[in-house]
């Protein structure tokens, strides 16, 4: 039988270890790779049109976990595609604190994965199942997070994967702008 290795679809292709999908902690040479990844997304939720500023913001922070203890991002990458995704878990912000139920949680920021290789093919939660292991790694027990009105895409994707919607934080992105939070207990 002759294979046509074009049609494998990538899923199955990461699950025989064709092409396996790797994580690892970000280094300071990601960054312009990582910046093509946020630009698919950190858009306006009504006109889609590129924030800057924000992408900007979420890169020096990126740059600032390289140096502190407070934060950390992982990458995703494939031998064939490089860097097909990213994520952070820092210190709870003050407000996210108040949905914790343990001293020991962590706050999952800044998750995105590449457009092409998103929607089942397993980037997400091998970056998930990489973040719960380090977070326990740490001492950590628990992560929440909060995704706004412009990932409400995603937002199945948190109540698929073991995360239980715990409140509605209000305001955090402006007046009028809540985000729904979940939970994950992770031991
Ligand atoms: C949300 C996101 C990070 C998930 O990563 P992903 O690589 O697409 O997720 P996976 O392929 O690992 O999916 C794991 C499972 O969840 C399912 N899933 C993925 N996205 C889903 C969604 N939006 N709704 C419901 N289920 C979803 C997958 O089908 C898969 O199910 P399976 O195991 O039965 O096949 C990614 O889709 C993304 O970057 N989205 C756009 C940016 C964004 O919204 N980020 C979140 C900001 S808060």
């Amino acid at each position: 039988m002759i294979y046509n290795h074009g049609m494998v679809d990538s899923a199955s292709e990461h699950a025989e270890g064709l092409n396996p999908i790797q994580t690892r902690q970000i280094n300071k040479e990601d960054l312009a790779l990582i910046q093509i990844i946020l630009e698919q997304w950190v858009r306006h939720w009504k006109n889609n049109q590129l924030i800057p500023e924000e992408i900007a913001g979420i890169i020096k922070n990126m740059e600032n976990s390289l140096t502190s203890e407070d934060s950390s991002f992982y990458i995703a990458e494939t031998p064939k595609d490089g860097i097909i995704g990213v994520v952070g878990i820092k210190t709870p912000s003050e407000k996210m604190k108040e949905f914790t139920t343990s001293q020991k949680a962590v706050e999952l920021v800044n998750f995105f994965v590449d457009k092409k290789h998103r929607g089942g093919k397993g980037v997400g939660s091998t970056l998930l199942r990489r973040i719960e292991s380090e977070v326990i790694k740490v001492g950590k027990d628990q992560i929440v997070l909060n995704s706004g009105r412009r990932y409400q895409e995603s937002w199945g994707f948190y109540d698929k994967i073991g995360f239980e919607r715990v409140g509605i934080a209000k305001d955090i992105y402006g007046v009028g702008n809540d985000a729904p939070v979940w939970l994950k207990q992770v031991i």
